[in-house]
């Protein structure tokens, strides 16, 4: 089997509804972190692991998502016009040229395994990720990159996790491990446990790297917790066949599903963003001054 991922998924259908009316037209993964969409910082992410095909499932309002990733062409000529070259370059380099973008629609919203398994068409027998774009992730080499050389390394399914306070554990997928270094061996995951019921506060987030018979335990995993067709019981059954693990990435996430987390991300971004750092510090400091 290749150990090589090409492709990543990007699950983009769901309905954003945390942050409405922001997201009734436009889909959450388009909200700007500074002056990026959360979607870019996510496929940048991907580009920098090495991959090449870009695969969003889509559902209501996908069109600003794939207008993103494509030429803007009246936009281009305008920017060509009037000399601004930075801008011309910024727009005409969202997508380097060895990359492409395949766009499924998830007819219905029936959860993100659903999603992950609207991909498979595309996505064949090889080794694929999934980055959730709302899990924002702060890390020079990029989290994905972390993963990637991990799986060059095991081969087997690896998710991205970070503890959580016991708290939230009904947020998250939640795995069981054994001891506590950066890889670690699943022996078992729930999706959204009460605190209570949670076997750790070892939480998945927003990244996998998945092997192709994840596709086969989907098609036959059922409604699950909301009802929904989760990838974390798909994850559960494909344990069942496969050694599965977990990894602890170097780096820190910002969950911008919620408005916390998102206001968290804008402000550090801001803070490092080379235009705006030195002013937006200033600012922000005699606020509190
Ligand atoms: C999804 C997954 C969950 C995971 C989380 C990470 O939940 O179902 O297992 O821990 O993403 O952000 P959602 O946030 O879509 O409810």
């Amino acid at each position: 089997m290749s150990k090589r991922v090409r492709k990543v998924v990007f699950p983009v259908a769901g309905m954003g509804t945390r942050f409405l009316p922001a997201t009734k037209a436009s889909p959450k993964e388009m909200l700007p972190v500074v002056d990026k969409p959360l979607i870019q910082y996510a496929v940048e992410e991907a580009i920098a692991a090495g991959a090449e095909v870009m695969i969003f499932v889509t559902g209501r309002n996908k069109y600003a998502i794939s207008n993103h990733f494509d030429t803007a062409y009246e936009l281009e000529s305008e920017l060509q016009e009037r000399g601004k070259e930075k801008l011309l370059n910024m727009v005409h380099n969202i997508v380097p040229p060895h990359v492409s973008c395949v766009f499924i629609r998830q007819s219905m919203p029936l959860g993100l395994g659903h999603a992950v398994l609207c991909a498979e068409p595309i996505v064949g027998d090889e080794p694929f990720a999934v980055i959730l774009a709302d899990d924002l992730i702060d890390d020079g080499s990029g989290c994905l990159s972390q993963m990637v050389q991990a799986f060059s390394d095991t081969g087997s399914t690896i998710l991205g996790v970070e503890r959580v306070a016991r708290e939230d554990t009904e947020k998250y997928g939640i795995v069981d491990t054994e001891g506590d270094e950066q890889l670690l061996e699943v022996k078992s995951i729930v999706e959204k446990p009460k605190p209570e019921d949670a076997p750790s506060s070892l939480a998945v987030v927003g990244r996998y790297i998945l092997t192709s018979g994840i596709f086969a335990q989907l098609a036959q995993t059922g409604r699950g917790a909301g009802g929904e067709i989760q990838l974390t019981d798909g994850i559960a059954r494909l344990m069942q066949r496969e050694q599965v693990f977990a990894y602890q990435f170097k780096g820190k996430r910002y969950d911008c599903g919620s408005k916390l987390g998102y206001l968290m991300a804008t402000v550090d971004y801001a803070l490092q963003h080379p235009e705006l750092k030195e002013d937006f510090k200033a600012w922000l400091e005699s606020r509190f001054s």
